[in-house]
């Protein structure tokens, strides 16, 4: 290991979370092309607990969901990666540099890993990674900045073998939000999943209505959550019934290829399971383009 993590915990512990933790923060390094051993503090606390740090601190009197505090500050520019010399000089006498502080809040955490449809651990894996990045140098502050820095994130996540969001999650999710159908009509009802390239799961489930023409399906309720909240493009969907295949219908299938022509679409029922690609759903699918003046070469 080149990386080490200095744990401590101010809650009940999670059991697991520290192997993964120490796991990312080892791909973070190694995303950055840090050969040479480091290790931060890593606190776990409440939301008291980071609420009093974020004001004596940074006199911000509220709390958050994650701190850092470098032990050397860089710029964006100057990434310790890329100022390998600079980091040299900077380890201690058991050859270690020592990168910073960070602080996480449990309940915040927590709350989040609900939000994006993942768990827990995975959600801590997430905040220490974003923070080691801010450790390294990495910021937010504009888009270009925040491009760079999540594909860091994602790097290191992706590596440590916890960025994605499993099948069998997003089936579970599917399965949840059908819970929620409102079917008092046909008394079918579905939940959806969707992934978003982000890693966020949006969840949606059919909602009828008296006027029968003005219901709405599953994903398409999950794909209309997720553009109103920012979100384009999208991996997978999973969608579930309970007596027979809730493959999409043809609204549906015509809705996700304008943000999602090569989604994977995952049908779930009764205890069967099957999965097809949007292209083979609806060949020949009219895309984006094909709605537009420039595709019909008109002005
Ligand atoms: N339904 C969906 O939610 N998704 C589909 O792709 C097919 C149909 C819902 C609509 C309606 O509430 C019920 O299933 C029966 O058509």
């Amino acid at each position: 290991m080149s990386m080490k993590l200095e744990l401590e915990w101010l809650v009940d512990p999670l059991p697991g979370a520290e192997k993964l933790l120490n796991r990312t923060a080892e791909e973070c390094l190694k995303a950055e092309g840090i050969t040479f051993p480091g290790y931060a503090q890593l606190q776990i606390t409440d939301d008291q607990g980071i609420h009093e740090i974020n004001r004596e601190y940074r006199g911000v009197d509220r709390p958050t969901d994650v701190l850092s505090f470098p032990s050397m500050p860089c710029t964006p520019d100057q990434t310790l990666g890329a100022n390998p010399r600079r980091m040299l000089r900077e380890r201690d006498e058991t050859g270690y540099c020592f990168l910073g502080d960070i602080i996480i809040s449990l309940p915040r955490a927590r709350e989040q890993a609900a939000e994006y449809g993942h768990s827990l651990e995975r959600e801590l894996c997430y905040l220490t990674a974003h923070a080691l990045f801010h450790l390294m140098g990495y910021d937010h502050m504009n888009d270009k900045d925040k491009e760079r820095m999540r594909a860091m994130e994602e790097k290191a996540l992706n590596q440590a073998g916890v960025a994605r969001v499993t099948d069998e999650e997003l089936i579970a999710l599917s399965q949840k939000a059908m819970e929620f159908s409102y079917s008092p009509y046909s008394h079918f009802k579905v939940g959806a999943a969707l992934l978003g390239k982000s890693g966020k799961v949006y969840t949606g489930c059919n909602i009828e209505n008296g006027s029968y023409g003005a219901t709405n399906c599953a994903e398409r309720t999950a794909l209309f959550k997720a553009i109103s909240e920012g979100e384009h493009e999208f991996s997978a969907i999973a969608i579930a019934a309970e007596k027979s295949a809730p493959w999409p219908c043809g609204i549906c299938r015509q809705a996700l290829n304008e943000f999602a022509p090569d989604i994977r679409v995952i049908v779930t029922w009764d205890g069967n399971r099957d999965e097809a690609p949007l292209p083979v759903l609806l060949p020949h699918g009219f895309g984006p383009k094909q709605g537009t003046l420039d595709f019909l070469g008109k002005e």
